[in-house]
């Protein structure tokens, strides 16, 4: 469906975003605003904020945002059309209804179509398996002990032996071969035309965090290669970011999640009551993921394969969560080989017993070391101390080392005292340089992420307080915004500003369908000033709001100037507005930025 932006608006503006977000959180007044516990990731304390004036919601936390279309969209898993028709509803409005036409469908979005056809494949697997064509299919999840409940819950489904099935299903519902390849679901050859990627598998449909279907993985029945099929990578789908099952752990209330390899080690877990579950999709556990759990947990219990290939995986991955300051720990479900076989033989108890005596990332690390040495030579058992100690470098907090090395010490009876010089000697030598192993999770600055957030809190700024888009206007256009979205913000805003029109930046996030620009652009009416520390500043004293006001009207304007002088070409008219804001700038910096008065020039 297409709607006109005049009926967007309309519909945005009869749904008080305070009303409707209040039917689905519990929130409170505080100040201006109302706070409550985010529906989008796992917390303890309200960084979920909804404003009446500004007719948003933005999230502290995980920052998510929008307006109160975007809020039904990703709460209710809905395209943007859908969240519409919603609150159309809601509010007693009739939507005109027509279809889109090609030249529209095509506008509407890829990433929109693609999810579209990749949510119209799953309807038609599940639908699949529960028809009498399913049965073989069926058969196998119930062999493979899943409840009914559990079969219905992950979505699952089936694609038929046949070559053509889903695509001619596909095709009646209009979707064209190009997108239907796109979406990763077919392909085509000269001599069987366009044919399914996916037949005669059971399928597993692959959801993001918002419970859109964005793959599949689909296993054969029985033997044979590959095991399993996936879809490949799509605009929709990037493997890298993205975990199976998160979309129900992460409403999970514990405050670790379960990593593990495979789709039914997810859903054997989920149905024996661990709801905290992930996996990685068929491809190896990257730093993207990595960020992605750090979202909505603190640690991870890593529940890999018990075989060689499981160990060499888990390694890497308490790797690449060290780095991004998550703790793990890693089970052992020895003498059975996944979790789905171990929770089958020995039940949930037993596996809840070994969730609780998971093993502390490092001494898994120092025991898989340990089986590379001969520990009764003793030369053999001096390396080993030796690699020991090098690990023990890596810990940047000198209590925790020290811990460490207490519990090393006492589990391989070595002399503490003999560690610890063993330790500061390899500091020292400079093999291992604490700072290069250790990641304190203060990233490095990033310039062009502070040329973004100067950008950010001077629009926050300006739709806040319009006394300082007075002040600064002489100095500032919407061109100075080098973010190409920002800078379709700005253009609305200084237009509305500049005409006298008011100024609604809710309606704003309505700009894009794009759920990721939505977010975007409530962030950007949304920024705080932060300390050293990462946490927000308010600044009550109105000379230090000016002499702020000043730095960052000052970077985003040296931002602005940098950007346009490396792409100034040849055009006189581009090479005249580098040399005026060359001059604007010069100025601004002998100039003191006055809230109330007029600025004074020095
Ligand atoms: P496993 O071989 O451990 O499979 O692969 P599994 O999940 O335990 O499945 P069952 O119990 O044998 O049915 C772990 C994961 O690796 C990916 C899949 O994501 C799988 O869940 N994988 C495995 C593939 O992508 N392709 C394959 O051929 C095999
Ligand atoms: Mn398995």
């Amino acid at each position: 469906m297409y709607y006109p932006d005049e009926i967007i608006e309309e519909v945005r503006s009869k749904n008080d975003i305070v009303d409707v977000i209040s039917g689905y959180v519990r929130l409170q007044k505080k100040g201006a605003n109302y706070v409550g516990l985010c529906p989008f990731h796992n917390e303890k304390t309200g960084s979920f904020s909804v404003s009446r004036s500004k007719q948003m919601f933005y999230c502290f936390g995980c920052h998510e945002g929008g307006n109160v279309i975007t809020f039904i969209m990703k709460y209710e898993n809905a395209t943007f059309s859908e969240a519409l028709e919603k609150l159309a509803e809601r509010a007693s409005i009739t939507l005109p209804k027509y279809e889109l036409s090609e030249e529209q469908k095509r506008k509407a979005g890829k990433k929109n179509l693609l999810l579209e056809i990749n949510k119209e494949a799953a309807r038609y697997f599940y639908y699949q398996l529960r028809g009498n064509s399913g049965k073989h299919g069926m058969d196998y999840f119930l062999k493979r002990q899943l409840s009914e409940e559990t079969i219905n819950a992950f979505g699952l489904g089936f694609a038929l032996p046949f070559g053509d099935d889903l695509v001619k299903y596909l095709k009646s519902k209009d979707y064209k071969d190009a997108d239907i390849i796109e979406a990763g679901l077919a392909s085509f050859d000269e001599k069987r035309g366009l044919h399914d990627k996916f037949w005669n598998r059971v399928m597993f449909p692959i959801q993001d965090i918002n419970h859109r279907v964005i793959g599949f993985g689909g296993r054969v029945m029985g033997e044979g290669e590959p095991k399993y099929l996936n879809s490949p990578e799509t605009p929709v789908f990037d493997k890298s970011r993205n975990l199976f099952g998160l979309n129900f752990a992460r409403s999970s209330k514990k405050d670790y999640l379960i990593l593990c390899e495979g789709y039914m080690d997810v859903i054997a877990m989920h149905q024996a009551g661990f709801k905290e579950a992930v996996a990685s999709l068929g491809t190896a556990f990257t730093s993207g993921q990595a960020n992605l759990l750090k979202r909505f947990c603190n640690s991870v219990i890593l529940s890999y394969d018990s075989d060689g290939a499981g160990t060499s995986a888990a390694l890497r991955a308490i790797g690449i969560l060290r780095e991004v300051d998550l703790n793990a720990k890693v089970l052992d479900l020895k003498p059975y080989k996944d979790p789905d076989e171990f929770i089958k033989n020995l039940g949930r108890e037993a596996f809840e017993e070994r969730i609780n005596t998971a093993k502390n990332s490092f001494f898994f690390e120092t025991e898989v070391l340990e089986k590379g040495f001969d520990l009764k030579d003793p030369q053999e058992k001096t390396s080993f101390y030796r690699e020991i100690a090098k690990k023990i470098c890596g810990f940047a907090d000198e209590v925790e080392r020290n811990n460490y090395i207490d519990a090393v010490c006492e589990r391989y009876n070595i002399s503490a005292d003999a560690m610890k010089k063993m330790v500061i000697s390899y500091a020292a030598s400079g093999i291992v340089r604490p700072e290069q192993t250790i990641k304190s999770g203060v990233k490095k600055a990033d310039p062009a992420e502070g040329r973004k957030q100067a950008q950010r809190l001077l629009i926050t700024w300006m739709s806040e307080e319009r006394d300082i888009f007075d002040r600064i206007s002489e100095y500032i256009s919407p061109s100075d915004f080098t973010e190409e979205l920002y800078r379709r913000v700005a253009e609305r805003m200084f237009d509305s500003f500049n005409s006298g029109t008011p100024f609604e930046a809710a309606s704003l996030v309505s700009l894009t369908q794009d759920e990721d620009e939505q977010k975007e652009i409530a962030r950007l009416f949304n920024t705080k000033l932060t300390g050293l520390n990462g946490l927000p500043v308010e600044i009550d004293d109105v000379r230090d709001k000016e002499k702020a006001l000043h730095d960052i009207l000052i970077s985003v304007k040296t931002a602005s100037l940098e950007y346009h002088s490396q792409n100034i070409g040849s055009d006189p008219d581009a090479i005249k507005k580098v040399l005026e804001d060359k001059k604007l700038l010069d100025d601004l910096k002998k100039t003191k930025i006055k809230l109330g008065g007029d600025n004074r020039h020095g």
